[in-house]
């Protein structure tokens, strides 16, 4: 098979490493990719929305499995752009049609569904210009801390979490009457705030079936301790100590069914990944969010867990016999650690010439924000790395990613150095 995924992250280098072991691949193209990828497959410089570029390479190339990896494609339809172009429709895509993308596109629409369907989330209201008078009331009626989300994709930065009762208010005005998140701000979803600990559950599904993938952990922030400003993701562990199997027991019977089946009753024929944003509050799941897509770094973790042939999976999605597909993972634990350009998440410098990624044993270096000029591996992101170890314990593949982590140069090199430390002992 000819496969092509759409990205030029950590995530697409993870996919297109699992995806290069497949023996059913024949050639793999990353659509940007990065200098990582390129050394699973050919890389084509085109931009992850050019949907006419994109159809030109499906063409020229003969692809016969499209891996869509980010959400912005998903949400503006690269899959119903497929279905309704002649030359493209019998070519499958994994990922959602514009309305289940929506999962993600809106978080209005998430929350009604969840509500639809029965799935435990926190209590909300969902405020625009025209019901904007009674937000007042509904700041008033819930505790302190107070969660406004702007409906739309606003580049993780959409969600304010606020102490104060007349800044909560304040904010929301800005955001519906001053557009300062732009139009994903014309409706706002206020919820109340949940307290627990935070854990991702990966779903693949073909509309039918399902396949829950290991479960991971992420930390957001910049700074140690989970300080500062929010990230994409500063590193990850897989499994997580909080969520045995009966927790996930839980999730599946509580979240991914009612999930799965509530996308069937309401007739959006969902293939591909989602991701379910999980708190856990004394042992209950709740839903934060929905993504249509995998997480990043997430992903660093969880794909390298799966035995399994991913690309045998995603045939499975595509001619919706998921069901038959032998599905195993391992249970070493894996840990990624995320080097950054120094600045990020706020200006950074981008082509620092890095070195001491070759021949590294230990780990596997996940390229994010690197390409290539005049023969040398330079940043060209804010996230540069996830680098990805095993171990029998936490602590045993912490200290293999760290190590790593070290052998690393480049110009502003910063990573956290307490990944994973707070699961290290956990009871
Ligand atoms: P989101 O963009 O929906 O992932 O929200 C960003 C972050 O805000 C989440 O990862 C949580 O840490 C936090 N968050 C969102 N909603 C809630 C909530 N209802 N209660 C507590 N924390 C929340
Ligand atoms: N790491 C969080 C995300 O991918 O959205």
């Amino acid at each position: 098979m000819n496969v092509l995924i759409i990205g030029s992250g950590g995530r697409e280098h993870a996919f297109a490493w699992k995806l290069a072991q497949s023996k059913q691949l024949q050639n793999l193209y990353i659509a940007p990719g990065n200098a990582g990828t390129a050394q699973c497959g050919a890389n084509v410089n085109i931009a992850v929305t050019d949907f006419e570029a994109i159809k030109n390479l499906v063409w020229e190339k003969d692809i016969n499995l499209v891996l869509v990896g980010p959400e912005d494609p998903l949400v503006l339809g690269i899959h119903d752009f497929f279905l309704q172009d002649d030359v493209l429709k019998d070519i499958p895509v994994i990922g959602p049609k514009r309305d289940g993308a929506q999962l993600e596109g809106s978080k209005d629409f998430s929350k009604q569904f969840m509500l639809k369907h029965g799935i435990p989330t926190a209590k909300y209201k969902s405020f625009t210009k025209d019901n904007i008078s009674q937000a007042s009331d509904f700041i008033d009626s819930l505790e302190a801390p107070y969660v406004l989300k702007a409906d739309g994709l606003a580049a993780g930065k959409g969600v304010l979490i606020l102490e104060d009762k007349e800044e909560a208010k304040h904010e929301l005005n800005n955001m519906i009457l001053n557009a300062k998140f732009g139009n994903a701000g014309n409706t706002v979803v206020i919820e109340e705030f949940l307290k627990g600990i935070e854990l991702s559950v990966f779903v693949l599904t073909d509309g039918k079936s399902y396949k829950i993938l290991p479960a991971a952990k992420d930390y957001k922030r910049i700074g140690v301790g989970d300080k500062g400003l929010n990230t994409g993701g500063m590193g990850a562990v897989s499994p997580v100590p909080f969520a045995d199997d009966a927790f996930i027991k839980k999730v599946e019977e509580k979240i991914v069914i009612p999930t799965i089946n509530g996308l069937v009753k309401d007739g959006i024929d969902y293939r591909g990944f989602i991701f379910i944003g999980l708190m856990n509050c004394n042992g209950e799941p709740f839903v934060i969010e929905y993504n249509c897509r995998m997480g990043d770094p997430e992903t660093e973790v969880v794909i390298p867990r799966i035995e399994s042939d991913l690309l045998d999976l995603l045939e499975g999605v595509s001619t919706q016999t998921l069901h038959q597909k032998q599905f195993s993972v391992t249970s070493d634990i894996a840990t990624t650690v995320v080097l950054v350009s120094g600045g990020y998440p706020e200006e950074y410098q981008k082509h620092k010439v890095i070195s001491g990624i070759e021949n590294n044993t230990t780990s596997h270096v996940f390229h994010s924000g690197t390409t290539i000029i005049n023969n040398d591996v330079v940043t060209n992101g804010g996230r540069v790395f996830a680098i990805t170890s095993f171990g029998k314990t936490i602590e045993e593949a912490i200290d293999k990613s760290m190590k790593s982590a070290e052998m690393v140069t480049y110009e502003g090199k910063y990573y956290r150095s307490d990944i994973g430390k707070d699961l290290m002992n956990w009871k």
